[in-house]
């Protein structure tokens, strides 16, 4: 059998069609590991990436490390109280500099041969390198990457040409500043891996509501899914609910309040998800083309002891939604890559977002292919 290229499978996804002619992206699109490294380098290595929280970098030499697209990643505060970021990749052989997720540090240390950075990235000191010809100190820092921050977040573009990040977040700024998201308080992670490719976890989030009432029958029973709506602009969907009381789920009811729940997705891979005096947010990282992890960071207005047990409650609520999101997401893997599928349709009603994403997506795919065939001729 001959293999289709990367070429026929991106052309194989129209993104010109309006949502109720257009099909999902194919399922080779989720199986391709071809797909995954043009991804890689033309999606995460070109969007502004989440990596961490403010408050973890708020003093001079506080640190926290990444992974981007395979490249590591890291952001230190320095003595001046400037952010910076580099790739944490020693310019002597090329080990980690910075070894921990996150912590403080007066000076960067490479633990395979001792060789010392600043935390503005300067090489300070090399052990035995006396006599070594044409070797510039100054040519020879940590490699920088841009860095910027927004509401409690720091991200992180490895393209050197990107736009600033409140460009790329465009309309997003204005409609998450009201809802004072910055007021609240880090209180835990959750973080899962999961069999299926990380578009599938976004589609399943994206899907405006679709499968609430049949897969989430405790959520569903604080929202008015009728009047759920889905607001597509720039990279961002916005997918929103008025509030019911429930009692048929106590959980549920207790943790999950205020008047309307508000679901943002910014493009790709990040989610923001606010109800009163709650946040939690979830950033799907791909592993390999059929593996992602998803790492939920979970906020609340009040994390003094007295709210402990209330706050726990919450994280399970949440929890339980993903054990029941987790399950269809790896049954669906398995669908996209049975020869019995291609490809699907889109409700009109509730869909928008996974168009959006798809659109996106296509659109960064297909510009990644150009640049990489350029390059090949
Ligand atoms: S690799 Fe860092 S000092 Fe040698
Ligand atoms: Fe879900």
């Amino acid at each position: 059998m001959v293999m289709p290229s990367v070429r026929d499978i991106l052309a194989s996804y129209n993104d010109k069609a309006p949502i109720s002619e257009a099909f999902t992206i194919p399922g080779a699109w989720y199986v391709d590991p071809h797909i995954a490294e043009l991804e890689a380098s033309s999606v995460f290595a070109g969007t502004w990436q989440l990596v961490g929280r403010i408050e973890r970098v708020e003093k001079p030499g506080q640190f926290v490390t990444a992974n981007i697209a395979g490249e590591p990643v890291v952001v230190v505060r320095g003595n001046d109280g400037v952010l910076r970021a580099f790739y944490n990749v020693c310019r002597h052989h090329a080990a980690a500099v910075v070894t921990e997720q996150c912590g403080q540090a007066s000076i960067l240390h490479c633990p395979y041969h001792g060789w010392n950075y600043g935390l503005d990235g300067s090489l300070k000191g090399m052990p035995e390198f006396d006599g070594v010809k044409d070797f510039d100190r100054q040519q020879n820092g940590l490699v920088p990457v841009k860095v910027e921050t927004w509401e409690k977040f720091v991200f992180v573009n490895l393209d050197p040409e990107a736009i600033a990040l409140r460009d790329f977040l465009g309309g997003l700024v204005k409609r998450v500043a009201p809802l004072g998201v910055s007021r609240l308080h880090y209180f835990d992670t959750r973080s899962y891996d999961i069999a299926c490719n990380w578009k599938v976890f976004v589609d399943n989030y994206l899907d405006g509501g679709y499968h609430v009432p049949h897969l989430h029958k405790g959520l569903s029973s604080v929202l008015d899914y009728k009047e759920y709506t889905i607001e597509n602009e720039d990279r961002y969907c916005l997918q929103s609910s008025p509030m019911v009381s429930s009692s048929e789920d106590a959980a549920t009811g207790a943790t999950r309040k205020g008047d309307r729940a508000w679901y943002f997705w910014q493009y790709p891979n990040l989610m923001i998800n606010c109800y009163e005096a709650y946040m939690d947010t979830n950033l799907v990282l791909p592993l390999d083309v059929d593996h992602c992890r998803v790492i939920f960071d979970f906020y609340f207005a009040d994390v003094s002891e007295a709210s402990r047990a209330y706050n726990q409650q919450s994280v399970a609520v949440g929890a339980r939604v993903q054990d029941e999101d987790l399950g269809i997401c790896e049954s669906v893997q398995r669908g996209l890559k049975s020869r019995a599928y291609g490809a699907g349709r889109l409700s009109v009603r509730r869909e928008a977002g996974e168009h959006l994403f798809h659109r996106l997506l296509a659109a960064d795919l297909k510009a990644g292919a150009g640049t990489v065939a350029a390059a090949a001729d």
